[in-house]
């Protein structure tokens, strides 16, 4: 038997109403000002998910998510369990749909890091409780609602503001490239040819009214734009290095390309960052970068999504 209709997934923000993601967007706000000083192990006044727990599925590794999910949890008063995919018996071929059975019956939310998208929405399709995506082969919604968190904190509503992509078209670009008609904000990516963003994502986001440009050249998508955004050439499970790191040199985010963008113009990078390729350390760690914010929100905006997973937003 498959999940209850009301079990909330959170797999992609492309299946969040706006509404939805305004309301988490601005619940992480009002819990991070509202701890304000407090250790970051103590929970949050009112918590909310005392005597919850999330299990954790790593299938590739991690740094910002492990770290930040467990906090959040015991921010919201609640605990992990964190487990790496190949020392449970998922690795020696218990099914993903009988895993999935039995910790539905053991914890309150599944947050999965898998290598192939279609794994994680197997598993929510035999789970009973909220499965949450901590980034696959195809998005990384997590890092995105994290990443426009640290955009409102910084420039105001991110509504009407224009963001620029430079580098490959991938699982994190695409969560941005969900969002973008949910939150009406202005998307330029520029990307190598033959590592484009997926052109049915593209063409559906447009669809709904998102303002999504392709364009080849780095200074084209990042002329005036409020934000600047990249990410590595190479991601886990990627196997073409030698081809990335041959094409991607004309897309690395430098102080020049940084120059043509609005002089407030904000950087992020999910992380972790590749310094000299992606990205210079003049960027990262000069003043327009926020990448420590975003890494930090990470723990507030997730929280938000815990929140909205259990029906407690
Ligand atoms: N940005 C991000 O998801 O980082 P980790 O791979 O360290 O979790
Ligand atoms: N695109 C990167 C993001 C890492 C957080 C990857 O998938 O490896």
């Amino acid at each position: 038997m498959g999940a209850p209709l009301s079990t909330r997934h959170f797999l992609d923000l492309w299946t969040l109403s706006g509404d939805d993601l305004r309301a988490l967007l601005d619940e992480a706000a009002r819990r991070k000002a509202a701890r304000l000083g407090l250790p970051r192990g103590a929970a949050d006044e009112d918590s909310p998910l005392s005597g919850h727990v999330l299990a954790m599925i790593f299938q590739k590794n991690s740094t910002r998510t492990r770290v930040s999910f467990d906090i959040g949890m015991r921010q919201l008063g609640g605990s992990t369990v964190v487990m790496s995919a190949s020392d449970m018996q998922l690795g020696r071929g218990e099914t993903i749909a009988d895993t999935a059975r039995v910790l539905s019956r053991m914890v309150d939310a599944v947050m999965i890091r898998a290598n192939r998208h279609e794994d994680v929405e197997d598993f929510a399709a035999y789970a009973d409780v909220p499965v949450i995506n901590g980034l696959t082969d195809l998005s990384h919604p997590c890092q995105i609602l994290a990443d426009l968190m640290t955009i409102e904190a910084r420039l105001g509503d991110v509504r009407g503001k224009t963001l620029a992509w430079v580098g490959d078209g991938n699982n994190v670009l695409a969560s941005f490239v969900h969002a973008a008609p949910k939150l009406g904000f202005a998307l330029r990516i520029a990307t190598p040819p033959d590592y484009r963003p997926r052109g049915q994502e593209i063409a559906a986001a447009q669809k709904a009214g998102g303002d999504i440009t392709l364009v080849a050249k780095p200074r084209d998508a990042v002329e005036g734009a409020d934000v600047v955004v990249t990410d590595t050439w190479v991601s886990m499970g990627d196997p073409d290095k030698d081809a990335r790191m041959a094409a991607f040199p004309p897309y690395a985010v430098t102080e020049d390309l940084m120059a043509r963008a609005h002089k407030d113009a904000l950087f992020l990078h999910c992380l972790p960052a590749h310094r000299g390729e992606e990205v210079s350390d003049a960027v990262i760690d000069g003043p327009q970068s926020a990448v420590w914010d975003e890494a930090e929100n990470r723990i507030h905006a997730q929280k938000a999504v815990l929140l909205w997973c259990l029906g407690k937003l």
